[in-house]
């Protein structure tokens, strides 16, 4: 399994329980503000109950690693594997997911214990330290990681459809109130090299690194704002199909978009739901909860493009504010140039999705700090609003 992800540092010893432990305490305290109903809604069948997420990650270790490496492994409960199994053929057939809401049992407590079993039989096998699961573990922690994001993004939306609008937790920060200026990062392309080197931690679609040939491009220096966005709606952007790419159209028409998800017109003007419940929209923000398609309308719109992945990442590291809106690209989740899935169930991971997905970029303020890396490709469908897709904008220098 070494081929799994780049090889990195061994795990073992005290350090690296501590690491687990800190990123599975992070998940339960991401999900602590939330009642034990609330961990149970499903509110669409692209989201997952947040008690779902708890227990899927910790399925991950007990099958991946603890099943296979630590001899003599009693599962915590056998129904889990076929409950809690979110798409991987290979391991067996799983429970629907547009029914993940219909679980009220295992209840939060339960998957707290399984999660406690697991981490105690995990904690064993770290110490111990022997067997060919080390690039594993560093999956399963990435992972869970990925799945912290997903929480947040997916109990947002569940709250969003309560008309209480109520908060997850209140605000840490004041909204950004300064507007800065846009500026343009000029990339002079030719041959340049892109994906990831190196022996940190990547996934495995990061790689291989390979040469690609652009011509010269202009990245923006930060996002699109709210304010920026809300000129294009007010020039009639939701109507004029001049914009759209044609499946954007549709979905503008058979959805009735009108404005990001999350916007709302009242009449003191815009409300916006946050993760710290409803308030006024902020110009300077950047604008978020936008897909693909209204990206690239509002690109368009604004006689620019979106950047190809490739130009996003030779750039990243002159612009400014990475990390707060992941950043849509026009680009297709593809396979770079060499690329093999690793071999046997956890080749499913990244590959088996490559096709009608769209590559993101970048980070936000729920993707915890050590995941936003130039490298990263991020891919949901076009159409998708619920994760925070954001918009920066490119041109051609021709
Ligand atoms: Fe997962």
């Amino acid at each position: 399994m070494s081929n799994l992800v780049t090889p990195s540092v061994p795990l073992h010893g005290a350090r690296h329980v501590d690491r687990f432990l800190s990123v599975r305490a992070q998940t339960e305290q991401l999900a602590a503000p939330l009642s034990a109903e609330d961990q149970t809604v499903q509110s669409m069948p692209d989201a997952s109950p947040t008690k779902w997420h708890l227990a899927h990650t910790t399925w991950f270790f007990e099958t991946f690693l603890l099943g296979p490496h630590t001899r003599g492994y009693r599962a915590f409960d056998p129904a889990y594997e076929y409950l809690f199994n979110s798409y991987y053929e290979a391991v067996g057939p799983r429970y629907p997911r547009p029914q993940r809401g219909m679980l009220s049992r295992p209840g939060v407590e339960e998957i707290l214990a399984y999660r406690r079993y697991v981490n105690e039989a995990m904690v064993e096998l770290i110490k111990d330290g022997r067997g060919d699961w080390h690039a594993l573990l560093e999956l399963g922690l990435n992972h869970e990681q990925q799945h912290q994001e997903l929480i947040l993004m997916d109990a947002k939306h569940m709250l969003s459809l309560n008309p209480l609008k109520p908060a997850y937790a209140p605000a840490s920060a004041a909204p950004v109130s300064r507007e800065v200026p846009m500026g343009w990062i000029d990339g002079e392309g030719g041959l340049v090299e892109i994906g990831h080197a190196g022996n940190a931690f990547a996934f495995d679609n990061e790689g291989p690194r390979h040469r690609v040939w652009l011509e010269p491009f202009a990245l923006a220096a930060r996002p699109v704002n709210c304010g920026e966005y809300l000129a294009f709606i007010e020039d009639g952007g939701y109507r004029r199909s001049e914009f759209w790419l044609s499946a954007g159209w549709d979905c503008v028409n058979q959805r009735g978009w009108q404005a990001p998800l999350y916007w709302e017109r009242d009449g003191a003007g815009w409300q916006v739901f946050t993760l710290s419940g409803a308030r006024p929209l902020q110009a300077a923000e950047p604008v978020c909860h936008v897909s693909a398609y209204e990206a690239a309308a509002y690109a368009k719109w604004a006689g620019k493009r979106l950047p190809r992945e490739q130009e996003w990442e030779t750039a990243a590291d002159q612009v400014k504010q990475v990390g707060e809106v992941w950043e849509w690209t026009a680009s297709p989740y593809v396979a770079y140039p060499g690329y093999r899935e690793p071999a046997g169930a956890i080749g499913e991971y990244n590959g088996k999705f490559m096709a009608n997905q769209t590559v993101l970029r970048g980070g936000c303020t729920a993707t915890p700090s050590d995941h936003i890396r130039t490298t990263y490709r991020n891919f949901f469908p076009p159409d998708a609003r619920w994760m925070f897709g954001g918009i920066r904008l490119a041109e051609d220098l021709r």
